[in-house]
């Protein structure tokens, strides 16, 4: 079987941009094709101050918000980062096979860095090396994100390669997997910008969890242009991207939504945007409601899937270990 791995960082709320971008593709993917792992990585996120009861809090919420989204934990290793030690461990051996330059031309570290100032910490900048360890510990082969994690999938693609140009084919070489619409979900305020979860202005993007007036509300309000035509355009960021949201919140094809919406007002568009985006969300906020009464279901989720992460991670880590030098454990 082919091995697909991905992961959510649990900060900040999530946004309709990861669920587009990112856990719709893997809900799609899973299936008797694919072993999956899906992680809460929650060791990224503090590479970012956290507060830790809220760290804590948001890391199950993601967790259920997985189930609730469709992903079955029973067939699927849905479990935290930060219970299965080997992500650390192979994180520390790839540091010594990564080069400073590479890290250096990481433009999320740029980004981040510009924006946290005040705690650029050595963890931002291996970041990309966590992630690396993170895919290469399962020896995965398809990765789906969105389109900002190109250069991540790229830098663990020459990690892997470097290393297995000295010790032989010890890694799976990973390919990511981008989805042709949804990839790049804008901000509601700024098309030009990513929706992200740490956008300051709250009108700029759609939180999974919104409640069903905000969200109407929020596409009302979405910054288009003064013209008044549905087009597929660049030169129509705004409605571009409401028209790549409506399509991939419907399964449509872009084709199909501008034929749709041909003569009609911006006006009904948003409005029917915002019921599309509504009709995806509302079932899996009431599954999220549901299975957080249910403490020990989940509990049992995160016990078992961490055991069977850790039993994959460490025939992959040992593999490592042994290749490098490391004394055989007696
Ligand atoms: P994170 O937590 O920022 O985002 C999770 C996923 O959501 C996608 N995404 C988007 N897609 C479309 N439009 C948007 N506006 C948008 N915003 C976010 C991201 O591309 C991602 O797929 N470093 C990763 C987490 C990570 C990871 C991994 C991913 C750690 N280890 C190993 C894959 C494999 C991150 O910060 O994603």
């Amino acid at each position: 079987k082919k091995v697909l791995f991905s992961g959510m960082q649990a900060t900040g709320n999530l946004t309709l941009g990861n669920y587009l971008g990112a856990l719709k593709n893997w809900i799609s993917l899973e299936n008797d094709e694919y072993q999956c792992f899906f992680s809460v990585v929650d060791l990224h996120s503090i590479t970012i101050r956290q507060d830790p009861a809220e760290l804590r809090r948001r890391a199950r919420a993601l967790l259920t918000l997985y189930i609730a989204a469709g992903l079955d934990p029973e067939k699927n290793c849905i479990y935290y980062q930060s219970h299965v030690s080997g992500h650390a461990e192979l994180s520390w051996i790839l540091n010594c096979f990564t080069y400073m330059g590479e890290l250096n031309r990481m433009t999320q570290f740029k980004d981040k860095a510009s924006k946290h100032a005040d705690n650029i910490n050595a963890g931002l900048f291996t970041y990309p090396v966590l992630m690396a360890a993170d895919i290469l510990l399962f020896q995965t082969d398809v990765v789906p994100v969105g389109v900002d994690q190109k250069q991540h999938l790229e830098i663990t693609r020459d990690i892997a390669e470097r290393f297995n140009g000295i010790y032989g084919d010890v890694f799976a070489i990973p390919e990511p997997y981008i989805g042709k619409v949804g990839a790049k979900i804008m901000s509601l305020q700024d098309p030009a910008k990513k929706m992200s979860k740490s956008d300051e202005n709250p009108n700029a993007s759609i939180y999974l969890m919104d409640d069903p007036d905000s969200i109407i509300r929020k596409f009302k309000r979405a910054v288009t242009d003064s013209d008044n035509q549905i087009i597929y355009s660049d030169d129509k960021p705004g409605i571009k991207n409401l028209i790549d949201i409506y399509s991939s919140a419907t399964n449509k094809t872009v084709d199909e939504v501008v034929k749709e919406f041909d003569g009609k007002g911006y006006g009904d568009f948003k409005l029917a945007v915002g019921e599309s985006v509504l009709s995806v969300l509302k079932p899996i906020q009431d599954k999220v409601a549901e299975l957080s009464k249910d403490k020990a279901y989940i509990d049992g989720i995160i016990k078992a899937n961490g055991e069977k992460a850790n039993y994959y991670a460490t025939k992959t880590l040992r593999k490592v270990q042994k290749k490098v030098g490391f004394p055989e454990r007696i």
